[in-house]
């Protein structure tokens, strides 16, 4: 891998080595950590995005209780199986896979959710509490974005992070962690949107850049300095012939033009995406932990 390309699969690799060991230590005390996952619906993307938490649960050791449920699952019943995990001592986190279908109420959904089991961090207490910077479960990508700056040897304190979306699930919560008064934080942040009058003027000016767009090619060689950081959120999938699934992903930033210009920048796929799964395992252990006061 060249030498500026922030090699997200081997640092999720390095922090689930640490949880298989630190499970292992806890299975010897009798404790195995759970984790509950809910997909409802055919969502190609959201599916695949299961099977591999499934398959991370499994690598390190985890236990899962895993539910594909119909689309035409009523909210009532999703809430009841949400219920029934919030009361199951084998669950120490219950996820929750979005997008719901349209006739399920997101929030209702996620509200459901018992605060300490809500390794996602989607619930709105645990959204508070990180917000005035008290212990929460912090939302896995953001989470993710925050470990590989600090494994990547990425100093954000002064910093200038220019957030590039306002997500609830990513450019809202990362703009949050970074400005917050911590170690691997103390940023000065600027959020921009699709409000944003002239992007480039604001990106021009970035030490760091997240972009969490959902759009190839937001970012693109002419709107950065010499030396930028870029972290890139985005997963897009690109219709692609040539591949036997008919699409290749590629993130929300020009990576080819980036690369010669970045100091460091992640690829996509390969950079935020296996950390996002390590995050949620790591998120789980740490509940298992709080529920057996260790
Ligand atoms: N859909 C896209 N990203 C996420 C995530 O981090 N958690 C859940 N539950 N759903 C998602």
């Amino acid at each position: 891998m060249t030498a500026n390309i922030i090699d997200g699969k081997q640092i999720a690799a390095d922090i689930r080595n640490e949880l298989k060991h630190e499970v292992s230590a806890l299975k010897q005390k009798g404790i195995t950590p759970g984790l509950g996952v809910i997909l409802v619906g055919e969502d190609p993307a959201s599916k695949s995005y299961v099977t591999a938490k499934e398959r991370a649960c499994e690598e390190i050791g985890l236990y899962s209780d895993d539910y594909r449920l119909p689309r035409e699952t009523t909210q009532a019943d999703l809430i009841t199986l949400v219920k029934k995990m919030n009361a199951d001592p084998k669950i120490n986190g219950i996820l929750v896979q979005l997008p719901l279908p349209k006739h399920i109420n997101e929030s209702d959904v996620l509200m459901a959710i018992d605060p300490a089991k809500d390794v996602d961090g989607f619930h709105p207490v645990s959204v508070g509490k990180m917000m005035i910077g008290e212990k929460a479960f912090l939302p896995c990508t953001p989470h993710g974005v925050i470990k590989l700056l600090e494994r990547s040897g990425v100093k954000t304190e002064g910093a200038h992070v220019v957030v590039v979306g306002r997500s609830n699930i990513v450019g809202k919560p990362v703009a949050n962690l970074l400005f917050q008064k911590k170690k691997n934080a103390n940023a000065t942040v600027t959020i921009c949107h699709t409000g944003t009058k002239d992007l480039s003027y604001f990106t021009k000016q970035a030490d760091i850049i997240i972009a969490a767009t959902g759009k190839p090619n937001t970012i693109t060689a002419d709107m950065v300095k010499n030396g930028v950081v870029i972290i890139d959120v985005g997963v897009n999938r690109i219709e692609d012939t040539s591949k036997k699934s008919g699409f290749r992903l590629v993130g929300d930033v020009d990576f080819e033009a980036l690369k010669g210009k970045a100091s460091l920048i992640t690829p996509v796929p390969g950079g935020v995406g296996p950390m996002t799964i390590t995050m949620l395992l790591f998120n789980t252990v740490e509940s298992a932990k709080m529920a057996n006061r260790i």
